[in-house]
């Protein structure tokens, strides 16, 4: 009988994922980069999916961890139809296999994953489950991209301080910027020492991202002792809200377009500028067990 990472791997193969090595290469890390907001609705679950897209175009491995309940969520952004979650396989009703969509160029999704902030009230047994389930991707994906939704609850919280890499979503509004250096403000404070980048996303110039990029930088730095990376901006498109309605993501639905060129820009830049010191998604996930609940 195949085991579940060769059943993981023979489903991805087939629905168009990257080629699949029999084994990992030894020594390979799973990269788990968690995108993050303080408000809602400024384009984090967009960035998620069209990252994972882009990276998936050119042969990566990659898993979207939807921990989003909103409505704009990634299984929605793709037109998948959603029958089963992380939540069936935490209750052992469905194997990680069955629960795993695949998406365009073979881009993996786990819906359901705001339950992942709950393995700290399992039980020992159903937690080892779980984190068994989800560690055969270890190695064997290249990336997990974690959409934890806005704010900063108990649930998003666990996911920051598991995760090794954060991405803040901000657009330039003030309330925007206000929320997105609270968060950083009560993730840092709640224990979170993970690599944080900033993307500004909706800008509707170079240079209203570069003062927002700037402002944010820098209160963080004064009045938290916290770097923030700016990782790059976005600008406003009206090919997105297009996107959105055809349920593709944007760079494959419009990729001549200035927001498409400069995500795939800022996937290479994320893919290159890997943070060494960032726990695998062995790590990740035996932090989230571990954590308070
Ligand atoms: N770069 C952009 N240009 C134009 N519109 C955008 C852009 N980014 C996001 N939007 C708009 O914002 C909406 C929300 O985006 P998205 O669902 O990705 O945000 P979110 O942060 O995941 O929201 P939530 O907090 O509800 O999960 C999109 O449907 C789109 O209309
Ligand atoms: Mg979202």
């Amino acid at each position: 009988m195949l085991d579940q990472a060769q059943q993981l791997r023979t489903l991805m193969a087939q629905r168009g994922a990257a080629p699949v090595p029999p084994a990992a290469p030894a020594g390979r890390r799973t990269r788990v980069i968690a995108v993050t907001s303080g408000k809602g609705g400024v384009g984090k679950t967009n960035l998620v999916v069209n990252l994972g897209v882009a990276w998936a175009q050119r042969g990566r491995r990659v898993v979207v961890l939807d921990g989003d309940l909103g409505l704009a969520n990634v299984d929605v952004l793709l037109g998948l139809q959603t029958r089963h979650t992380l939540a069936h396989v935490l209750r052992g009703e469905r194997r990680l296999d069955e629960v795993v969509q695949i998406g365009p160029c073979g881009l993996g999704i786990i819906p359901g994953a705001s339950g992942l902030a709950e393995l700290a009230d399992l039980t020992d047994e159903r937690r080892d489950h779980l984190v068994a389930e989800l560690a055969r991707l270890d190695g064997w994906a290249d990336a997990v991209l974690v959409d934890t939704g806005a704010g900063i609850g108990a649930g998003v919280s666990a996911l920051l301080l598991a995760a090794g890499e954060v991405v803040v979503v901000t657009t330039p509004e003030p309330t925007a910027l206000t929320d997105a250096y609270a968060l950083v403000k009560v993730a840092t404070a709640a224990g979170c020492r993970a690599h944080l980048r900033l993307v500004v996303n909706q800008a509707r110039s170079a240079r209203e991202a570069q003062m927002a990029t700037q402002r944010l930088v820098a209160v963080a730095q004064e009045f938290l002792g916290v770097s923030l990376e700016a990782a790059g901006f976005l600008p406003y498109d009206d090919c997105l809200p297009q996107a959105v309605k055809r349920q593709v993501p944007v760079v494959l639905a419009y990729p001549q377009s200035a927001l498409a060129g400069r995500l795939i820009a800022l996937s290479q830049r994320l893919w290159q500028n890997r943070w060494h010191e960032a726990p695998s998604l062995h790590d990740f996930l035996q932090r989230l067990a571990l954590a308070e609940g």
